[in-house]
């Protein structure tokens, strides 16, 4: 079966989520390497990193993981963006297709045409929006007043595609009703569902997501709504096998994207989640790369926040049984 994303032809079904996965050019090699067909870089927004946030935290739970980390750590800046992008280029090979991912802190068509601008003159055929972080802004009429701006700005002004990235704050049928009158024609689905877990697990309230099986059905809704409007997908979140790869490419999902199981474990687990007959069969070294990060050493890192173990005190006295329990439940 043939699988596109905006007319353009993918020789499998498979993208690799924006994440630690896409966020540095030994990964996104790697990515390449372990069969995906595309991938969605590390989300970039033009701003300048003050150094006042915080770093990232992973805890492994029963169900999933708890991801905590501040704005300043998980957003590229433009010029970290377009150096990642411009990079890949030269060292991926053109049949992954390599999918910029604009983010901003407002609605300002201005704040998000000069990303995209930028991202389109290095040939850039595809762009996701990320709107993860206009989630803390009120979703009233006027939200989408100017988000239906926003998109009719974009869509006018850019010679490439964009592809709108929802997540739990927008309601399914309205979300996807307004991207289709906007003139959009494919969305991203689904980012991470914020929570503020037990306060023992040391996580900041307001920049804690939830990662795991539990989002599934989300996704599943907002896929289903978004097939009813006639959108192109590009559906993910909270796939933990390769049955739940199978269940959104029969509800529609015109591509599926992952992040967490390869994460949780290595690149070569790529190869579970795609028919027998779209192996890459690559067998090289360099499918063992740590997903989260690119330190070698092979002591735990102080940067990628999944290296180190976070223990809670329940959890202290058997954190390795633990994380392997949580991988088993990821299976
Ligand atoms: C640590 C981490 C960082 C992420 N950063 C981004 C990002 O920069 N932009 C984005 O659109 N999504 C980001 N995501 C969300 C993923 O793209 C994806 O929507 C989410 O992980 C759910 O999919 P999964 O269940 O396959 O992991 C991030 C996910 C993780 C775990």
């Amino acid at each position: 079966m043939p699988y596109s994303l905006s007319n353009i032809k993918m020789k499998n079904y498979l993208t690799a989520s924006s994440s630690p996965l896409t966020e540095s050019v030994e990964r996104l090699r790697c990515c390449y390497e372990a069969g995906f067909s595309s991938a969605i870089l590390k989300s970039a927004a033009a701003y300048v990193r003050a150094g006042t946030g915080h770093g990232r935290k992973v805890v492994y739970t029963e169900d999933g993981y708890y991801a905590d980390a501040s704005f300043e750590r998980e957003i590229l800046t433009l010029e970290e963006g377009i150096a990642l992008y411009k990079t890949a280029l030269d060292v991926c090979p053109s049949d992954m297709l390599l999918i910029p991912s604009v983010s901003a802190s407002s609605l300002a068509p201005e704040e998000w045409l000069q990303s995209c601008k930028q991202f389109a003159s290095c040939g850039a055929a595809l762009l996701q929006l990320d709107f993860f972080y206009l989630g803390t802004l009120s979703h009233d009429s006027t939200f989408f007043e100017k988000l239906r701006q926003l998109l009719t700005v974009l869509g006018s002004n850019l010679d490439c595609s964009i592809m709108p990235k929802l997540n739990l704050n927008f309601e399914p049928n309205q979300i996807c009703k307004l991207l289709q009158e906007c003139g959009v024609k494919t969305v991203s689905l689904l980012d991470s569902m914020r929570e503020d877990p037990d306060r023992d697990l040391g996580l900041h309230k307001g920049t804690t997501s939830y990662f795991g099986n539990r989002q599934l059905p989300w996704t599943i809704e907002y896929l289903k709504a978004a097939k009813r409007c006639g959108l192109e997908t590009c559906a993910g979140g909270g796939v933990v096998s390769k049955k739940d790869v199978d269940t959104l490419l029969s509800l529609g999902a015109d591509m599926v994207q992952t992040a967490s199981y390869v994460l949780c474990r290595d690149f070569t687990a790529v190869q579970d989640l795609l028919e027998p007959t779209l192996w890459s069969c690559s067998h090289s070294e360099i499918l063992k790369h740590n997903p989260w990060c690119d330190y070698k050493d092979g002591e735990p890192c102080e940067k990628c926040g999944a290296c180190a173990l976070h223990k809670t005190s329940m959890q202290a006295t058997n954190a390795e049984s633990l994380i392997s329990a949580c991988m088993g439940g990821l299976l």
